[in-house]
């Protein structure tokens, strides 16, 4: 039986402050609970304050990205070994607004500037975390216009297997897999909960076909894309959706913790 994981994704919010009260109020009423893996996931200038926050609760931490190198002149980048100094025990990977694609298919340049994250480039930070300890929630998801031309199950098999290619089902077991169409991030336009476990099934077929049943019955599988606590319940309930990965509602203490509630009690 897989535990459901709720991760809060605060994107590019909250000064430290913020960041300390908010992880004080979620750490507050959750308590201590066994049957749901929470984490959150600050900016990178807000992880240590809210780690420690965090200190002694069963609340997890996770950052927005890293780079692969270990160490060196990359002006700007964060490596592996700083996170795992930090307690750091998830790292989100390939999020589509670090993949640079903001719901479109063709990416202006300028942007691809500043983000272009690739399915190989991806790879190589996955290989950087493990030896780490650290545990990947690797996003995939379509466009909109990859989906209205029929193409979402191939960009999903495709974005797998690029990034997972000649990976041993032992690296890959603390795997957490998001699926988040990109055109349902920060829209309120939810994938609606038949079509979300469809696809989240699909990619743990695509992992069984790639790695391993067994790899693939333990491996994670969450939703992302404007959940909240008013469509939780009809997401988590579906048998291949393990949790969620939350954006906006994650901002929210009263929100984020009703969210944690419909997984704590979805098989119920
Ligand atoms: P929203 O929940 O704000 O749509 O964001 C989802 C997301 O991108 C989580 O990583």
């Amino acid at each position: 039986m897989r535990t459901p994981l709720i991760a809060g994704n605060w994107k590019m919010n909250l000064t430290v402050p913020e960041g300390v009260a908010l992880a004080e109020q979620i750490r507050q009423r959750f308590g201590v609970q066994e049957d749901v893996e929470v984490a959150v996931c600050p900016a990178f200038t807000a992880l240590y304050s809210v780690g420690q926050a965090l200190r002694g609760s069963t609340i997890k931490l996770g950052a927005q990205n890293v780079f692969w190198k270990e160490k060196g002149a990359y002006t700007g980048h964060i490596a592996p070994a700083m996170l795992s100094s930090l307690h750091c025990e998830y790292v989100i990977l390939g999020h589509s607004e670090t993949r640079g694609r903001f719901g479109q298919s063709e990416i202006e340049a300028e942007l691809l500037g500043y983000f272009s994250e690739t399915n190989a480039s991806l790879k190589k930070k996955l290989e950087a975390i493990l030896p780490y300890g650290l545990r990947p929630v690797l996003c995939v998801g379509e466009t909109l216009a990859e989906r209205e031309s029929q193409k979402t199950d191939a960009v999903i098999q495709q974005q797998l297997s690029e990034t997972l290619q000649a990976m041993e089902p032992d690296e890959l077991r603390d795997l957490v897999v998001a699926y988040e169409p990109v055109w349902a991030i920060g829209t309120g336009q939810v994938c609606e909960a038949d079509e979300a476990n469809r696809v989240c099934g699909l990619i743990r077929s695509t992992l069984a076909h790639m790695h391993h049943t067994e790899l693939s019955e333990v491996v994670r599988v969450l939703y992302g894309g404007s959940v909240k606590a008013s469509n939780a319940n009809s997401l988590l309930k579906q048998p291949e959706i393990d949790g969620a990965l939350v954006g906006g509602a994650s901002l929210d203490p009263e929100e984020f913790l009703q969210i944690i509630h419909a997984a704590r009690t979805r098989k119920g």
